[in-house]
């Protein structure tokens, strides 16, 4: 019977300590956190993600601020907010809502983002510094598919892991964080993308899987190794042919795979809430000067 990774419980438990924490860094330290969120344009996912985020951040008593500018805004207008955030003592963390309309260059925005404040993790500098092994702000879905892997799987050494798919928000970094030479990883890992001719090969060799690949219920049966270990990274909306309704599921075919393996992450309530939990994480320690305190 395989384990069903509880991403809900273990995110609701850890914003429950934070929530603590918090209190306590008020009343010891007159300090409460505050996080910055931009929003540029009208992509309706991107207003759900800022909306949930912005409210996570109330429930735990952080301050935050929401800045929702129009899709016509120039690079420069963005630029300003982050200098002035930048500047802000109040503001710990700031956090640019991907993707930008095209006309503005991510790349340019999220360098401008002062790395001690880039509580996403997307900042070269975080980015290098993951890579290096050295700390740093590491990006939120890869931190909380550490955690579970952490809680439900234990020590990772000498296992293989493969991940499919190789963005710089998930893949890469949690393929970097998990062959660190750390004792929570120290894993060999292989990085599955669109170069590979079939993907089966490689899939079924994985002791953990790990699939971002934005292709809903792309990983079939076929490509799981039986006792396997699978994180769905995948978040797609599908209309059930059965119900006719909207739906969310993962790029794993849950139902099909889920008789082979020994742990699996549902769609929702796996990835998902981990990923706002390590965010608002983030933002503590930045308020508290715990990572780049050099
Ligand atoms: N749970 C969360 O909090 C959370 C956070 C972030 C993302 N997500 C979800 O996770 C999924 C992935 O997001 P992302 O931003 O990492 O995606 P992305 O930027 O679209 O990257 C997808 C990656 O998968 C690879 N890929 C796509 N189709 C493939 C195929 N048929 N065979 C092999 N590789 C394939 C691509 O390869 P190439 O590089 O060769 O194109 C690419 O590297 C999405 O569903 C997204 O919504 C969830």
């Amino acid at each position: 019977m395989a384990v069903l990774i509880d991403g809900k419980a273990v995110a609701a438990e850890l914003r429950a300590q934070l929530r603590e924490a918090v209190q306590q860094l008020w009343q010891e330290r007159g300090i409460r956190p505050g996080l910055a969120l931009l929003l540029v344009g009208d992509n309706p996912a991107s207003q759900v993600y800022v909306r949930s985020k912005a409210r996570a951040c109330q429930e735990v008593g952080f301050v935050s601020i929401v800045e929702h500018l129009p899709a016509t805004s120039s690079q420069d207008h963005v630029l300003d907010y982050i200098r002035r955030w930048n500047a802000d003592p109040a503001i710990h963390g700031i956090l640019v809502q991907l993707p930008l309309p095209r006309h503005i260059d991510e790349h340019a925005v999220l360098l401008a983002i002062d790395p001690r404040k880039d509580v996403d993790g997307f900042h070269p500098e975080n980015m290098g510094r993951l890579v290096l092994g050295l700390p740093g702000f590491v990006p939120c879905t890869p931190a909380g598919i550490l955690e579970l892997l952490r809680r439900y799987v234990g020590p990772l050494a000498g296992k293989h892991v493969v991940v499919v798919g190789r963005s710089n928000i998930v893949g890469k970094p949690v393929a970097n964080l998990l062959l660190q030479k750390t004792p929570t990883a120290n894993a060999v890992v292989t990085v599955c993308h669109t170069g590979a001719a079939d993907l089966v090969p490689f899939t079924r060799q994985a002791d953990v899987l790990i699939v971002a690949m934005g292709v809903a219920r792309a990983i079939r049966a076929e490509h799981v190794k039986e006792g396997a270990v699978v994180i769905d990274v995948g978040i797609n909306r599908i209309v059930d042919p059965e119900t006719g309704k909207e739906r969310l599921v993962g790029d794993v075919h849950f139902e099909e795979v889920l008789p082979k393996v020994s742990a699996i992450t549902p769609v929702p309530g796996g990835v998902g809430p981990m990923t706002i939990a390590m965010l608002l994480w983030n933002t503590y320690r930045a308020a508290t000067g715990q990572i780049w305190n050099r």
